[in-house]
């Protein structure tokens, strides 16, 4: 089995899942029919990102025959589980909305111009997935479910360790300090509340709601819903030290800085569950 083969869509038994635990969860469909748009069309807008690393053999081979056809592989199996569960739902349809809708505004992505940099966003993202997988995974109980998000999980935290392998190997030359790596942070992680889950999120509505008129309320009852389950699952810890960890800052100063971001993060969110 090649690095791009640790597990296989066929080998998943969708007709194995046990539909009356999940059927009724609306903010799981929703969550899933989401991610597995936004992964499937990684593959269009992150289309040129293996040739900003063409002169690194290695790593543009990585990322056109291991990592993209992961993401996607990911978005597919989502697909199938959601179409498992919710086989009325017109995933096609309500996909190509969602596609024409998100390229008109992402035709393709900015990539940062230093190369080390650019692995410090990919790895902004990567924690992005990986701890939204875990959270889910931990959530649920539908075995199919729980294994499929378990294997994602573990795709998404190994392409996190491979971006950041690549940014130290490339910012032995490039020398991004500090300053930079941080501001790199910060815009990926405010782009990540953009707004791909609201179009998403707006796209499966269409399809799925029998009142498509109801969106914005429906969508401010869904943000509202993954308040608890952000609360009880996310791994806030995990995501602060996932995202500190390429940053070059002494061990002794890291340590206390991750437990007061995790801590200022959970007291944000809950915080916003209240004024929500
Ligand atoms: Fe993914
Ligand atoms: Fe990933």
């Amino acid at each position: 089995m090649g690095e791009n083969a640790k597990w296989r869509i066929e080998d998943i038994n969708f007709g194995a899942v046990d539909r009356s635990m999940v059927k009724a969860d609306e903010r799981l469909f929703y969550l899933l029919a989401s991610s597995s748009f936004v992964e499937i069309l990684s593959e269009v807008y992150s289309a040129n990102l293996a040739e900003h690393y063409e002169g690194n053999l290695d790593a543009a081979r990585w990322l056109k025959e291991v990592w993209q056809r992961e993401e996607v592989r990911h978005g597919e199996a989502l697909r199938a589980y959601v179409l498992a569960v919710w086989p009325e739902f017109d995933w096609e349809k309500s996909y190509s909305g969602f596609a024409e809708e998100y390229s008109r505004l992402c035709s393709m992505e900015n990539l940062e111009s230093s190369r080390a940099l650019e692995m410090i966003a990919r790895c902004v993202v990567e924690t992005g997935t990986s701890t939204l997988y875990r959270c889910l995974h931990d959530s649920v109980e539908e075995p199919v479910l729980k294994k499929l998000l378990a294997n994602i999980k573990t795709d998404e935290v190994r392409h996190y360790s491979r971006f950041k392998r690549l940014f130290i190997e490339h910012n032995s030359t490039d020398h991004q300090g500090f300053f930079p790596i941080l501001r790199v942070i910060r815009e990926r992680l405010l782009e990540i509340r953009g707004e791909d889950g609201y179009i998403a999120f707006k796209h499966a509505h269409l399809c799925r709601s029998e009142n498509p008129e109801n969106l914005e309320a429906d969508w401010k009852k869904f943000r509202k819903s993954l308040n608890s389950l952000v609360l009880e699952h996310y791994p806030f810890r995990m995501a602060v030290e996932m995202l500190l960890s390429p940053v070059p800052v002494s061990p002794r100063i890291k340590k206390p800085v991750e437990g007061l971001l995790t801590g200022s993060a959970k007291f944000a969110v809950f915080g916003l569950s209240f004024l929500s």
